[in-house]
């Protein structure tokens, strides 16, 4: 592991209000952020996200809104900041594709590209829907009419500028072949190389004309073009943290990034189109790029059309926030799909919140001052006296911390609650099988002291481990728990009938 941590989410479209699937991504994104704050410290991690403001969508969605589109990306950026805000996300930066510093960097790639003769002009061709203002492919107009309102369209050729991806498809190949660990899961690196292996590259067309669409970076060496929306974005990660010098190198504190999250709907810009730009600009490369899977719901995919889309504000109003950073991080494995309904949140929250991680919580507490007057016995627990269950869980308790930080290297966040939860499973199985009510009668002081001392050594544990995942509940946790003397509080996770 490196001596910086530099993370990254995608930049959202400001076209529509954010989701559950946008929240995905920025929950997984700040847990490893708080995660690798503890192991390398504060000021080593760099978290970067933002909002994506530019290109056609954008365009439309602040004309049906009456609104510039400049206004438009204003509030909706806003709406992003805000619930970022309630998700308790600790972003260190936060960038907007219309800001200057973001502008002024992609126009100097422009510059740099042009020059390099990596940037040329050329015809663009392509069947044209007019009224919706789109192109088509020759596949998706077979009879020569548009397939969103049943139009014809036309065949229109126009001057645009195109970046030579083509160029370098062996090098990229050849990138992908040695360095196995570039994409994660495994299964998007190898569709990445199978795709890199059956289709020739074809050079990326990188402008709009601005008759046909205003809002967008202008091309510095053709300012009647403005710059295509990904090319335009995909720069934000180096636009956020350096500059180009005067000998168009590239000076960062914090590039390359560790890590670019993100879902398998924009595996291909991340994996084909951003290393080669990187590499025509003699940038490093990224270390690591994951693509999450997706959540549907009913197995549908969301979409504002089809009504389906959830609103995070309304889960954690309905199941708490931690409760929902939880569920999503816990029920799938990250990198696949997932159906997400409200009955799988009450069923982990029920089972896993209220039963497992509360119970031990408060029953833990009830004892401590039901037989200690609130004050946590202090016993010395290397001694075991050959008692296999405290010697197993004891051994858990120091396990869990490489378990953890294991699993997170891995971006493997089930895997790394999934310890957390069998330490809290073998700890409420040591309090039945125990039944310290038998120990107080019969008046056996010390093993008492003892039991209870280790169920509280569980839960300071589980909190430590618990803090980037769930920050508001090692919060508490530590309030309880974090002293001599206790202070119980509610239980942690009422039960949600
Ligand atoms: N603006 C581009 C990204 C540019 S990055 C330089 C974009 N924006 S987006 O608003 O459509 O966001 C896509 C990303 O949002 C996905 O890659 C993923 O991180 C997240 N998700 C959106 N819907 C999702 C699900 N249904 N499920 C999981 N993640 C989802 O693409």
């Amino acid at each position: 592991m490196g001596n910086k941590f530099y993370l990254t989410t995608p930049l959202y479209y400001v076209n529509a209000s954010p989701h559950i699937g946008h929240s995905y991504t920025t929950i997984a994104a700040d847990t490893l952020a708080r995660h690798m704050r503890r192991v390398i410290g504060e000021d080593k991690v760099w978290f970067l996200t933002g909002t994506d403001e530019h290109g056609q969508k954008i365009q439309r969605a602040a004309e049906a809104a009456k609104l510039s589109p400049q206004d438009f990306a204003d509030k909706t950026s806003l709406q992003f900041k805000g619930l970022w805000q309630k998700l308790d996300i600790s972003y260190n930066d936060f960038i907007r594709t219309s800001q200057e510093r973001h502008i002024k960097t992609v126009q100097k790639v422009l510059d740099i590209l042009y020059k390099k003769g990596d940037i040329y002009e050329g015809k663009y061709e392509g069947l044209y829907c007019t009224p919706c203002e789109t192109f088509w492919l020759e596949s998706q107009a077979p009879e020569g009419k548009c397939p969103d309102c049943q139009r014809p369209v036309e065949k229109i050729t126009e001057t645009n500028y195109f970046f030579k991806l083509a160029k370098y498809q062996e090098w990229l190949l050849g990138y992908l072949n040695n360095n196995r660990d570039f994409i994660k899961p495994s299964s998007r690196y190898e569709e990445t190389l199978s795709f890199l292996e059956l289709n020739k590259l074809n050079d990326l067309c990188i402008s709009r004309p601005k008759e046909r669409l205003s809002w967008g970076i202008p091309l510095p060496f053709a300012p009647g073009h403005v710059t295509y929306v990904w090319f335009d974005a995909l720069i934000n990660y180096i636009s956020a943290v350096g500059e180009f010098d005067e000998n168009d190198k590239y000076q960062s504190p914090w590039w390359p990034a560790d890590l670019h999250l993100m879902a398998k709907d924009i595996l291909r810009q991340h994996t084909v189109y951003w290393p080669i730009m990187l590499h025509a600009l003699g940038v490093g490369l990224p270390q690591k790029v994951f693509a999450h899977g997706w959540w549907l719901i009913n197995e549908d995919k969301m979409s504002k059309s089809k009504g389906n889309v959830v609103n995070p504000l309304e889960m954690i109003k309905k199941y708490g926030l931690d409760a929902y950073r939880y569920f999503l991080l816990r029920d799938v494995p990250f990198g696949l799909d997932g159906n997400f309904s409200e009955s799988a949140i009450i069923k982990r929250y029920n089972s896993d919140l209220a039963n497992d991680l509360g119970n031990l919580v408060y029953r833990t507490l009830t004892m401590v001052e039901k037989y200690f007057a609130g004050n946590i016995p202090d016993v010395d627990l290397s001694e075991h006296n050959g008692d296999r269950q405290v010697a197993g869980i004891t051994a858990k308790i120091e396990n869990l911390k490489p378990l953890v930080y294991a699993a997170l290297n891995n971006q493997d966040f089930s895997r790394a609650l999934e310890s957390i939860w069998e330490l809290i499973g073998v700890a409420n199985k040591y309090v039945e099988d125990t039944k310290p009510w038998n120990l107080e009668k019969g008046k056996k002081e010390e093993e008492l002291k003892k039991f209870i001392r280790i169920l509280v050594e569980v839960i300071r544990k589980v909190g430590e481990e618990l803090e980037a995942f769930m920050p508001q509940t090692a919060a508490l946790i530590r309030e309880q728990i974090g002293s001599s003397a206790i202070k119980k509080g509610s239980p942690l996770f009422p039960r949600i009938c």
